[in-house]
């Protein structure tokens, strides 16, 4: 998978719904072809790879991630939790195991956002947190819809059956690297992830007048990259948070039409703010909508919400049903709250939910150096086998 949209510097460029995405896609289901699982596809490109089981009326465990990436992403963010979760698929068949329920393996659509904010979109539609419409018609910065780039997707991958948007399961296990430093830190094989901190996104607009680069005095100037600039880090002095807990991060910033002899009239950015607690997110969001709203170094300001998704607390009996696995299998293991969102997020609204964390590498993610060494993969991967099969009669 690392070689479909690899950057050259060990990381992967495979944006959602790109030709890589589709190349990534084609191949995982060319695997599953192979091994003879069922796949599908609703309205909204999530993917689910199905390995029968005895009961098929029974609903599945169902198991997941994204084979989609960061611009800059790594090998492992997303990619490891779908193909861990291939693997247990597989190990079953390869001892013949036959389950009671299906096992069911999903590729999220778009869970990055990236190149079309926010992200978890998939999960979100499926779940019924963000409507199919306006998911289809989120655009791209070409212009290009998720619709259209949809379509064409499903054109090229193999016949798939079509199946309506809803994602209920019997239990939901997603296991993904870390992405941060406590694991490494704390000599741990396995975390055993408890919740998602809460995420929030605003998109920002602000409009000023462009303007000759030379004629124009500096005083008469309406210029939006500067309010832009100025905004950004009055907010940032404003919401501070002497315990570093609160993460605000201004990761897409557009300067319009971006000519070098030309005041800038426009620009439009896009703040990403978490905190684990829900009203320490939702006081800050409100303090942020007030400060992008009204006049701002001459210029224009307005927001709107792209994501307020609040913090998830994940199901008791799942999350001791991996620690249990853990125990047996002896590996040193931490209790934890992800910083990073997830698609397990939305899935935990309606179905019994947990995710397991694997090391990084000195904590970096987002970044082509992302690293996970090989037994901490086949440490985790072990772990969802376990835990999937554990919870097959349990949580009734
Ligand atoms: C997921 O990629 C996130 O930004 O937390
Ligand atoms: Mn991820
Ligand atoms: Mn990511």
């Amino acid at each position: 998978m690392a070689e479909i949209g690899a950057t050259g510097n060990g990381g992967v460029n495979r944006q959602a719904l790109t030709p890589e995405d589709t190349r990534g896609r084609q191949v995982l289901l060319e695997w599953a072809a192979k091994r003879g699982y069922t796949a599908a596809i609703d309205p909204i490109g999530n993917l689910f790879i199905r390995r029968p089981g005895a009961h098929p009326e029974l609903s599945p465990v169902m198991t997941g991630s994204h084979l989609d990436s960061q611009p800059t992403g790594g090998r492992f963010d997303g990619v490891y939790g779908v193909l861990a979760g291939f693997e247990v698929l597989e190990t079953l068949d390869d001892y013949a195991v036959v389950t009671e329920r299906p096992m069911e393996l999903v590729v999220w659509m778009n869970e990055e956002g990236s190149r079309f904010p926010p992200p978890t979109m998939g999960s979100a539609v499926a779940s019924g947190a963000m409507p199919l419409e306006r998911a289809l018609a989120t655009l791209d910065r070409n212009g290009v819809t998720i619709g259209d780039a949809l379509a064409v997707q499903i054109e090229q991958l193999p016949q798939l059956q079509r199946r309506p948007l809803g994602t209920k399961g019997h239990v939901y296990i997603e296991a993904h690297i870390e992405q941060g430093p406590l694991l490494e830190a704390e000599n741990c094989d396995i975390g055993i992830v408890k919740g998602i901190q809460g995420l929030h996104a605003y998109q920002v607009e602000v409009t000023g007048a462009e303007a000759h680069a030379g004629t124009t005095p500096m005083r008469h100037r309406k210029d939006a990259l500067v309010a832009a600039t100025t905004l950004i880090a009055r907010i940032r002095s404003e919401i501070a948070d002497p315990e570093d807990i609160l993460r605000f991060t201004v990761g897409r910033f557009e300067v319009a039409p971006g000519a070098s002899s030309t005041v800038p009239g426009k620009v439009t950015f896009i703040i990403d703010l978490r905190h684990p607690d829900p009203d320490h997110l939702l006081r800050t969001g409100e303090r942020i909508l007030q400060f992008c709203s009204g006049e701002v170094e001459h210029c224009a300001v307005s927001a709107k919400i792209l994501l307020q998704s609040t913090p998830v607390i994940f199901n008791d009996q799942v999350v001791a049903m991996v620690r249990e696995a853990a125990e047996r299998r002896q590996f040193k293991h931490m209790s934890m709250i992800s910083g990073a969102t997830h698609d397990a997020k939305y899935m935990a609204e309606h179905t019994p939910t947990a995710m397991i964390f694997v090391p990084s590498e000195k904590g970096i993610s987002h970044n082509e150096a992302e690293n996970t060494r090989d037994e901490d993969l086949a440490a985790g991967t072990q772990i969802l086998c376990d835990a999937m099969l554990a919870v097959m009669s349990a949580m009734e």
